[in-house]
């Protein structure tokens, strides 16, 4: 049987299938072009996204400078360093669906004069905006990320969206830039990244294209860029494979636009009513769960064909600003909180979207999984004073090597994953070279029930050193709790071996392989 399968914007190839037996390893070929690299992977890839929603901002960042919790400013110290080790490079907030009802006038001055709203989205809480611009842009500092910030389109005035970007990036004498000065920020802040509404076709407005591409029109007019201040600005973008929306928004706005939103969830099952639980799953949904998030390779090629048409030269980015695993909340918790565990399942979809992400990124130039901290594929997980690391947030730290490398197109002959009447290839796989030249190749094991055998040639480099880590666990549902903090963690990986023509390593089932070639 024989499957066709794309890696790096340059690398098609026919892949020779070879079914796996259970235990036997399977074998793999791989070619990596290291002579031929033209694309940059914008560190932007590994954003990530946090909304007011559930225990995001409340209790997961913001615990208020009175809390017994270590912090800073009122932001957790724990949580600070644990995303500064992760290299994280931007941060999307306040919203979501939060952001196209969120007036950011709420959330400034002082704290106990700020008016408490309901939090209509997301379980009806009361939302008492002691998280505001100031805070999100302190943590932004503290962390050493960009802000993305999300403007809002659905209930907001052009008015009140012109002001917020004057209020956090003009050094003139102007009553918002005043007014910031009042509040205790003399300087302006940097915030490169504005998204001029978030799902304008849903909980955004209910729009139609034709509709939201004048009031993006119209609202992006008076996003000013004031002296040192140059915004990228993101337009809101496609439900999954909406091509329709693609396809206006290009004819409409075209490089009106820096960015194109695009936002797509992988559910188990693909169904909203039941999603399946994060951590009481079969082999089959397993299988399920990795086909559904093999989806995104269609979408990212389909909305890049249709943005070639009227941008060839690829200037406007493909920005997949909410991505990630959604499912059933924990059990006991609030439906609307969106809280869910998160297992080695949940490492594997974020290594194979990583590498689909890299492979497309002469055209994506940034994505934020959803969400930081205690909501649907969270990096982070807080009880009270306690907080872990999950198997996602692995991944994002071991892939950390690829940001601003240069892409190395891969071509890859995979054995296919089985599962029932289905099939998925069982390896994924992106490279790049680094501004050092030590070239990273992340690989992932989709099978859990066979090592992978991989062989590499390694085109125009030669390999004097291969080093690794990885991440795997002997359940497929292995997860970190509080009470067990690291069932899932890193480790060295010591079976890849140097060859005349690049390297062999066999990788373990079910896992994430970070290979280092020096
Ligand atoms: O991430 C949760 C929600 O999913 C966001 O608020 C919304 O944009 C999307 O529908």
């Amino acid at each position: 049987m024989k499957t066709l399968a794309c890696l790096g914007a340059a690398a098609c190839l026919l892949i020779s299938v070879a079914f796996s037996a259970d235990t036997a390893p399977t074998a793999n070929k791989l070619v990596i072009h290291a002579d031929s690299g033209k694309s940059t992977i914008n560190r932007n890839i590994y954003g990530h996204f946090s909304e007011h929603l559930g225990r995001c901002i409340y209790e997961g960042i913001w615990v208020g400078e009175n809390s017994p919790i270590p912090n800073t400013r009122g932001i957790r110290n724990d949580v600070v360093a644990a995303l500064k080790q992760m290299h994280i490079p931007v941060l999307r907030w306040p919203g979501g669906c939060f952001a196209d009802e969120y007036h950011w006038k709420d959330g400034i001055g002082p704290r106990e004069q700020r008016p408490s709203i309901i939090n209509t989205h997301w379980g009806g809480v009361v939302e008492n905006n002691h998280f505001g611009t100031h805070e999100f842009l302190d943590l932004c500092e503290q962390i050493g990320t960009s802000p993305y910030v999300c403007g809002n389109v659905g209930s907001g005035s052009v008015q009140e969206m012109m002001e917020w970007v004057e209020y956090m990036t003009s050094d003139a004498n102007s009553p918002m830039a005043n007014l910031r000065r009042k509040n205790g920020r003399e300087k302006p802040w940097k915030v490169p990244y504005f998204g001029v509404g978030n799902e304008s076709w849903g909980c955004g407005g209910g729009m139609r294209p034709e509709f939201y591409a004048d009031n993006f029109r119209r609202y992006n007019t008076f996003v000013k860029n004031y002296p040192g201040s140059q915004v990228y600005r993101i337009a809101c973008g496609a439900n999954g494979a909406d091509y329709h929306w693609t396809e206006v928004m290009m004819d409409q706005v075209g490089r009106g636009m820096n960015g194109l939103s695009l936002h797509y969830y992988t559910l188990p099952t693909g169904n909203w009513g039941r999603k399946g639980s994060a951590t009481d799953f079969t082999e089959d949904q397993w299988h399920a769960t990795f086909r559904q998030a093999l989806r995104m390779e269609g979408l990212l090629t389909r909305h890049s064909e249709i943005m070639d048409k009227k941008d060839p030269e690829k200037r406007v980015g493909l920005v997949v600003d909410e991505w990630g695993t959604w499912y059933d909340v924990e059990p006991g918790t609030n439906p609307g909180f969106l809280y869910q565990q998160n297992t080695l399942r949940d490492a594997l979809v974020a290594g194979i979207t990583l590498n689909l992400f890299n492979n497309h990124c002469d055209r994506v130039k940034m994505a934020n999984i959803a969400q930081l901290i205690n909501v649907l594929q969270a990096v982070i997980l807080t009880d009270k004073e306690k907080m872990i690391l999950t198997p996602t947030y692995h991944v994002f730290e071991m892939y950390a090597v690829h940001q601003d490398a240069t892409l190395l197109p891969a071509d890859l002959q995979v054995a296919d994953y089985p599962g029932g009447t289905e099939k998925v290839p069982g390896l994924s796989v992106s490279a790049s070279r680094d501004k050092a030249g030590k070239i990273h190749v992340s690989l992932c094991n989709l099978n859990p029930n066979a090592p992978a055998e991989v062989t590499c040639e390694l085109q125009g480099a030669k390999t004097q050193k291969v080093s690794g880590r990885m991440l795997t666990a002997s359940e497929i549902n292995a997860h970190n709790t509080f009470d067990r903090p690291e069932v899932v963690k890193t480790a060295e990986f010591s079976s890849a071996k140097s060859t005349a023509e690049g390297f062999t390593a066999t990788l373990p089932p079910k896992s994430v392989v970070v290979l280092e070639i020096e």
